[in-house]
């Protein structure tokens, strides 16, 4: 068995930053080129040897479900118009060795408070959370880059990069001291600080490596920032007790959550599409700005 097995995927958030397009879906259902966010960050995860997926659940909740459930009658109409490619398409979004599990948040009280809704499930190993409106591009895929170092360190791992002072408000933010150019030992972490208080400029992007302890940390930790129950405060508890790496992947990484972000991962990802890359070229090399 892989060293990581379980990944939860919180996708109970209200994505008010995408409104009005998130009324009635997930804003990881959104669309970047041709495939929603979700299936980027499952395919992510199955890359990187994980096969159990962990959906945790909010408002709006069928749409994921249904996407990587068998499409029964869409199947059937694509065998019958002979669609061999699209139908092997539309079997491809759940591989048969990959099981998908369905929690319920049922109330957005945080990231923190959504993965500890998945601790019924996970009980007692390592995990991965991701989260799916960070888009990540890399070679290795981010995860996979994670997942190795984990089997070196036997520790959390916390994704970051490197993020412009005006923007810490965005991020968890870390302090630490350089094991390696990539790897750092974390001491701290504090949750969007404004640029003055802020340990450092390395931010937390949403990819993470845990150990099960930290949901112990999460339960006990009051509302954080904006009332809600922040992942960050129990992993800067989780440090006090146990040893958190922080690694600055290789690759990049799009921000969907915003729509700036969203617009940059369509452009770029259907200038590389096999399909639509040249004539999209083409067609943005002509417009007049
Ligand atoms: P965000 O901080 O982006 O919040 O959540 P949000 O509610 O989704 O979006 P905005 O800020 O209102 O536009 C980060 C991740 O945590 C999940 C979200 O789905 C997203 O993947 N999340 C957040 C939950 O699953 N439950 C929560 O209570 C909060």
């Amino acid at each position: 068995m892989a060293l990581i097995n379980k990944a939860i995927f919180p996708v109970a958030g209200l994505g008010t930053r995408f409104l009005p397009a998130t009324k009635a879906q997930p804003k990881e259902m959104l669309p970047v080129v041709d495939k929603p966010l979700i299936q980027y960050a499952v395919e992510e995860a199955y890359a990187a040897g994980i096969r159990q997926m962990i959906f945790v659940n909010g408002r709006n909740k069928r749409a994921i479900p249904d996407h990587f459930d068998t499409a029964f009658e869409l199947e059937t109409e694509l065998e019958n118009a002979n669609k061999r490619e699209l139908l092997s398409l539309v079997r491809s979004i759940k591989p048969d060795d990959m099981e998908c599990i369905y929690i319920r948040q049922p109330k957005a009280m945080g990231l923190g408070h959504a993965v500890l809704c998945a601790q019924c499930v996970v009980v007692n190993e390592p995990f991965a959370v991701l989260l799916a409106d960070d888009l990540m591009v890399g070679k290795p895929p981010v995860l996979k880059q994670m997942v190795d170092q984990f089997a070196e360190w036997q520790a959390s791992i916390l994704a970051v990069q490197e993020v412009p002072a005006e923007h810490t408000k965005r991020y968890g933010i870390v302090a630490g001291s350089a094991i390696s150019d990539r790897l750092m030992d974390l001491t701290h972490m504090v949750e969007k600080p404004a640029p003055e208080e802020a340990p450092s400029r390395l931010g937390v992007a949403g990819r993470y490596i845990l150990t099960p302890g930290v949901f112990r940390e999460i339960a006990t930790q009051p509302r954080g920032v904006g009332g809600e129950i922040q992942l960050t405060d129990g992993i800067a508890a989780l440090m006090r007790r146990e040893k958190v790496f922080a690694y600055r992947y290789e690759g990049k990484r799009y921000d969907c959550g915003s729509k700036e972000g969203f617009l940059q991962a369509n452009v770029e990802l259907a200038l590389q599409h096999p399909e639509l890359g040249a004539s999209f070229r083409e067609y943005l090399q002509a417009l007049d700005f």
